[in-house]
């Protein structure tokens, strides 16, 4: 095939520009084509380009030699129009499209490229097969789709970066080769040429620089930073991801939260989302007993707590635990169940609380509790009413609302779980919660779009724990990160050093619809406090010297109270473009397995690089 030269030719408009108002001018489009349909004399060409698509039309009357290069045009062709906007005639309108008031005829048509059949069609929606998707990532982003994911992503960056600005920010890049920073993943390694032997490490965060910078004056600070972290990947966990990171000095808590809802406030106004702020808010303690989670979906109603309802002599009856508190949930809309999709949904529920000793059932069959025999029955008659009612008042049903509620009856055989984790029942039930409101979602629409702030419930959780116990290893973990401030009253009280489970940290999240987008908190600024933290942590002296001796070393040089926050840019754009997986609004992502299909990597290196990175593979499987 002879293909053309664009030569100088200028395209006067994009696909998606054109409307009535240019009927009769001469236009010079360029783009793909998006389909065609040959009707012999004449030939339709979707004309496809970022902003849209236009309806070209070859006419062999109008132009001989256009028509035979249209005729030898395949989707995916890339091509230049030379042709005079036409009105549509009535009937032919298109009003799915936003140019389907017009239509281009064709003068002029010039092949500049040509296309493989590809193996699958950007004109189409996305294909359920992943794998080929991004190993033709190319033709894939193609998509309208993923277009508009990353216009969305483009705007909100954008606004966020305006907001920020605004109010003081500084935008600082800081190193991507650098040292291990402590997140809790695993970091990636780029071994050094110079120093046999050596590495650097890829920064999980920009946490110590930030603090740095704020140590060195530069008041507020922000970065659109690329972080990296090898650790399990979810839908909403890539190892190389994007964060609005962010620091300020002398804040408080209700300071920060203040710049987050503002630029969230710009970020969503550019998708005509008016959210309200302040968000709520919210203690760890009470998401947990709450929600069961620190990143409640507040789309969905609180857990009840039946406690009070449990006298000593029904629990005896039931074989309860005495001290266990007892807990009730509903999920609105979702019980339209017959008998036996019931019984299928209690099994499945028995197998998910499984070895846990908790038990389920559902208030709106108590009359058909022979499913729950004997524990139903038994309930069934001493608590139909009362607790029924309760129910429906506290888990917000109404009298018309399907309800399915379970209470989760924790028996004999959990105490020791109790003492354990306080929190392990609130947790189960929690998870029991939402795995069912992910089961009736779709069918019963509990999260259907309505396109409003109502859609997204930002929540901010506050006054995490600073200690989490690691069973397996026995010590106290730092549960944000080693520089977060414990609580003033928690250190004065000695709290910090004799009842390490009991300390609080001053450290938040941002949630929104049950994701965790951000986490922050307050700054250690002493010296002394953060080489007790460190200490505290099972940190010897040492090796505290050895791993962060260079910051140490800057806190003891005038170092301000500061605070921040990150938040998952990726995580933001997927929310706000609908999305499921930040597979959708990450350009070139990585799979599960951490491999770019695209591109092929990881991949080995070369014999010659090997060497000179002074590095053998001793084992390769
Ligand atoms: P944290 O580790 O909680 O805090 O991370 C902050 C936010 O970054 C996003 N995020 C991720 N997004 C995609 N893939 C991942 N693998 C991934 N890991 C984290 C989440 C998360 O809420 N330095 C601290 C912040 C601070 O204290 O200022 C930090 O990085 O949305």
């Amino acid at each position: 095939m002879t293909l053309d030269f664009l030569g100088n030719l200028q395209r006067t408009h994009r696909c998606g520009e054109l409307r009535v108002e240019q009927d009769g001018q001469d236009v010079v489009l360029m783009g793909w084509i998006n389909r065609r349909r040959d009707h012999g004399n004449l030939i339709f060409l979707d004309l496809r380009d970022r902003t849209g698509i236009t309806q070209v039309v070859s006419d062999i009357e109008v132009a001989g030699p256009a028509h035979a290069k249209a005729e030898a045009a395949r989707s995916e062709f890339v091509v230049a129009v030379k042709g005079r906007v036409r009105k549509r005639g009535e009937g032919l309108e298109n009003p799915n499209m936003a140019t389907g008031q017009i239509e281009v005829v064709v003068k002029e048509l010039l092949l500049l490229n040509e296309a493989k059949t590809p193996p699958f069609s950007p004109a189409e929606d996305a294909i359920s097969n992943e794998e080929v998707r991004l190993k033709y990532r190319y033709l894939d982003l193609r998509r309208e789709q993923m277009q508009k994911n990353f216009l969305t992503r483009h705007k909100v960056t954008r606004a966020i970066r305006e907001y920020l600005s605004e109010n003081g920010f500084l935008e600082i890049e800081t190193p991507f080769m650098t040292r291990s920073t402590p997140e809790g993943a695993r970091d990636y390694l780029v071994p050094s040429r110079v120093h046999p032997g050596d590495f650097y490490a890829l920064p999980q965060s920009p946490q110590i620089f930030k603090q740095i910078l704020m140590i060195s004056g530069f008041d507020r600070y922000f970065q659109v930073a690329r972080c990296f972290r090898d650790e399990d990947l979810r839908a909403d966990r890539q190892p190389e991801f994007t964060q609005i990171d962010l620091e300020m000095t002398f804040p408080q808590q209700e300071m920060i939260f203040r710049v987050v809802e503002g630029f969230l406030t710009g970020a969503f106004k550019t998708a005509d989302i008016e959210l309200k702020a302040p968000f709520v808010q919210m203690t760890y303690d009470d998401a947990i007993r709450k929600y069961g989670i620190d990143k409640p979906d507040m789309r969905l109603p609180a857990m009840v707590d039946l406690t009070t309802l449990f006298t000593p002599e029904l629990r005896e009856a039931l074989k309860i635990e005495q001290k266990l508190p007892v807990l009730g949930f509903s999920i609105p809309n979702a019980a339209d169940l017959s008998g036996t999709q019931f019984k299928a949904l209690a099994n499945e529920v028995r197998t998910f609380l499984g070895e846990s000793g908790l038990d389920f059932l559902d208030t709106q069959r108590l009359e058909k509790s022979e499913q729950f025999a004997p524990l139903g029955d038994l309930i069934a008659k001493e608590l139909k009413n009362e607790y029924t009612d309760f129910l429906k008042t506290a888990a917000r049903g109404s009298a018309d609302d399907n309800l399915l509620a379970g209470v989760i009856t924790p028996k004999l055989g959990t105490p020791e779980m109790w003492n354990y984790d306080r929190q392990w029942i609130y947790k189960k039930v929690g998870a029991l919660r939402l795995h069912l409101a992910q089961k009736f979602a779709d069918k019963h629409k509990l999260f259907q779009q309505t396109g409003t702030a109502d859609d997204y419930k930002f929540l901010w959780v506050t006054d995490f724990p600073m200690y989490e116990w690691d069973e397996e290893s026995k010590t106290w973990n730092a549960a944000h990160h080693p520089f977060t401030s414990p609580h003033e009253d928690d250190i004065k009280s000695g709290a910090l050093f004799n009842d390490k489970g009991s300390v609080r940290a001053l450290a938040y999240d941002i949630v929104l619809n049950g994701t965790e987008l951000g986490s922050g908190s307050i700054r250690i600024h002493r010296q002394d406090v953060q080489a007790e933290i460190f200490r505290s942590l099972g940190m010897s002296d040492e090796e505290a010297k050895q791993r962060f001796g260079f910051f140490l070393d800057a806190l003891e040089y005038g170092t301000p109270p500061h605070g921040g926050i990150a938040l998952g840019l990726d995580r933001i754009v997927m929310i706000l473009a609908g999305a499921s997986s930040l597979r959708e609004v990450i350009a070139f992502p990585k799979t599960a397995k951490a491999i770019d299909l695209m591109v092929d990597a990881p991949s080995p290196a070369t014999e010659q690089q090997m060497k000179e990175l002074h590095l053998k593979t001793v084992v390769r499987s």
